[in-house]
């Protein structure tokens, strides 16, 4: 192995760069030499990179979004995307792509892995932490502890006012981070996409804390839950709380990574190498039940990830 070419893609997560730093770094220990591809899929379909040094890679360890960049990119997901992309790798005269990020990306690099002989390895990035295989990704640690942060701030106004929040975290689809972040702030109330709810039992929810004597709750809600505002209005209108609503948006996606996402960052880059070298090929880096390992892109691409919803019931009892 002489070439190898690296990618982030996707939504930003810190720790993305600790990957870089460390991926390139191994590589050129083995005499592998590193490019890498910018603003992800879009910087393979417009044939724009750099070359990574052991040298270039310095002093990024600790910040946070990626020096490569990243987008989202559209055209990737259409067959003739991946067609042309697998064409200018192999141009490259690229062995091998190593690409960082979450489900979509993973999605798109198994459908190059179909077109291509061009080894490809993924390395799970993303706050969201939903990538199957794997029980956590790079970037997650960070964002439960910045919106842990933030929360904690919260909590200092809904005590002293007595009031019921809102507090809207990401998640989009998934509320693996609802889930974390409900039960290391205490929530009162955490909703997630994966369980319907239904707004009566929320307020009787919050009914019953009064009578209980709580003064204040605070309700984590994953983004893909629903209209927040309009719940926290409602909440108000309801139950004659004073409810306020705070959406903490993109203050989670970025920051200096915590000490867990640059070592899963420098971990999983440690792998990927070794599978490279090892010649094992369209794998993922994972890390399960305290180890690093490997599972198949495809399994993971097809696989949907559970959420633990042993996390939210221990946040229901601890929240009595
Ligand atoms: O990175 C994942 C995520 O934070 C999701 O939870 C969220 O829905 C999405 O990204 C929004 O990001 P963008 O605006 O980049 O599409």
């Amino acid at each position: 192995l002489k070439k190898i070419a690296v990618v982030t893609s996707g939504g930003d997560a810190p720790g993305m760069n600790a990957a870089i730093r460390a991926i390139t770094r191994l590589a050129n220990l083995n005499k592998i030499e590193v490019t890498g591809f910018e603003r992800g899929w879009e910087g393979i379909l417009t044939n724009t990179h750099k070359p990574l040094t052991s040298r270039s890679v310095g002093g990024i360890i600790q910040q946070g979004g990626t020096m490569l960049r990243t987008a989202r990119c559209t055209e990737f997901m259409q067959s003739s995307g991946v067609k042309q992309a697998a064409q200018i790798l192999a141009d490259h005269k690229t062995e091998a792509l190593i690409v960082i990020g979450g489900d979509g990306s993973f999605k798109g690099a198994y459908d190059l892995s179909k077109q291509t002989d061009i080894k490809i390895i993924g390395i799970p990035a993303t706050i969201d932490n939903d990538v199957f295989g794997t029980d956590e990704t790079i970037g997650f640690d960070t964002a439960v502890n910045t919106a842990q942060t933030e929360i904690d701030k919260v909590r200092d106004t809904a005590l002293s006012h007595e009031r019921t929040f809102v507090v809207e975290v990401m998640g989009r689809k998934r509320g693996f981070l609802a889930s974390a972040v409900g039960l290391a702030v205490g929530a009162e109330i955490i909703l997630v996409p994966e369980v319907k709810h239904q707004d009566s039992r929320i307020y009787q929810k919050l009914k019953e804390n009064t009578a209980k004597g709580k003064k204040s709750s605070i309700i984590v809600a994953a983004e893909g839950t629903g209209d927040t505002r309009t719940l926290a209005e409602q909440i108000t209108k309801n139950t004659g709380m004073e409810a306020r609503l705070t959406v903490l948006g993109y203050v989670q996606r970025g920051g200096s990574p915590t000490a867990r996402s640059r070592i899963l960052a420098s971990l999983f880059a440690e792998k990927a190498i070794e599978l490279l070298t090892q010649d094992k090929v369209n794998r993922i880096a994972t890390f399960q039940r305290g180890r690093i390992g490997s599972i198949d892109l495809e399994k993971s691409c097809r696989t949907e990830k559970s959420l633990d919803t042993d996390l939210l019931e221990l946040a229901e009892k601890l929240a009595t």
